[in-house]
């Protein structure tokens, strides 16, 4: 073991947050490049009622990184000192970074998305269907209209659809408008449908080849809804990708190193015991 007094400290926190993979995925990759002397990830269970001081101990202990999860993601935001663009527009940060005493808080979240999607598409001025009006709805909508995207939302709650297409500029409609996939280019779940039960929003037919599908729920990792489009021709991103680079980022802002994404992604799948496919 390497750590010393000089290590920097990153930490996530969250209730709960035992079931994270973020203190494996971000300690096996300072061990890839040798930093592991330099940082150590650590996680703490805070409870809502406890944000606010743990936002000043991580200040007070002048701490590195702070990654936040369900249920402090909104709540942090006034605890900070600036926040980046991304983390204003979708209104949430899952990243704070100590910049010398300054606290920054940023959403990568909306990069978990893009990232896996530009290797396979270029965004601009393509058609997407994106499902759910969520959190994880909202990270999705921002990366696709940053990148110039033509958006149509679809939710079971269509008021929640068509508040996200106001905040974006986007169009709405309700799960009823799911032949509109036919049309789309890039097509996205994300909502938790498919997580517990074997169940898709799309059936087979509204897929085709062409187009690319991605799917936020990550357990299991391909969805009845991926598996759909995959037997229809279409290209499928697994939503444990998405996982995979919103700590990518993170953790080039953590520590300003380039992160080994295949350490990284095989915690993930080991973790959860996939195959590797890529
Ligand atoms: P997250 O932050 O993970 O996105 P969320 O904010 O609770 O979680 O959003 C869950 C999304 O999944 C919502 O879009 C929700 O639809 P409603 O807005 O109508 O609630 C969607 N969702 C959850 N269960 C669903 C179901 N059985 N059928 C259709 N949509 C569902």
């Amino acid at each position: 073991m390497r750590i010393s007094a000089k290590s920097k400290v990153c930490l996530i926190i969250g209730d709960p947050v035992e079931h994270s993979l973020s203190p494996l995925m971000h300690n096996k990759a300072y061990e890839a490049l040798g930093i592991d002397d330099k940082f150590v990830f650590v996680a703490g269970r805070v409870l809502r009622e406890n944000l606010k001081p743990a936002v000043e101990g991580f200040r007070a202990f002048n701490f590195r990184g702070l990654t936040v999860t369900i249920p402090h993601k909104i709540e942090i935001m006034k605890y900070l000192d600036e926040l980046d663009e991304s983390a204003e527009k979708i209104g949430a940060v899952n990243t704070v970074v100590n910049q010398g005493g300054r606290l920054v808080g940023y959403n990568t979240d909306y990069l978990g998305v893009l990232l896996p999607l530009e290797k396979e598409i270029d965004i601009k001025g393509k058609k997407a269907v994106v499902f759910g009006a969520g959190g994880a709805a909202k990270s999705t909508v921002y990366a696709l209209c940053l990148k110039g995207a033509k958006v149509l939302i679809l939710n079971r709650t269509v008021e929640k659809a068509k508040e996200l297409a106001e905040e974006f500029g986007c169009d709405f409609g309700s799960l009823e408008e799911k032949q509109k996939v036919k049309e789309a280019d890039i097509v996205i779940n994300a909502t938790s449908v498919g997580m517990e039960e074997e169940r898709s929003l799309v059936e087979k037919e509204y897929f085709r080849k062409g187009q690319v599908v991605f799917d936020v729920v990550y357990t299991p990792f391909k969805t009845l809804f991926l598996r759909n489009a995959e037997e229809k021709g279409a290209k499928v991103i697994p939503g444990v990708e998405m996982l995979l680079y919103q700590a990518i980022k993170q953790f080039e802002l953590y520590t300003e190193y380039e992160a080994p994404v295949e350490v990284m992604r095989r915690v993930l799948y080991e973790h959860f015991d996939y195959k590797v496919e890529k």
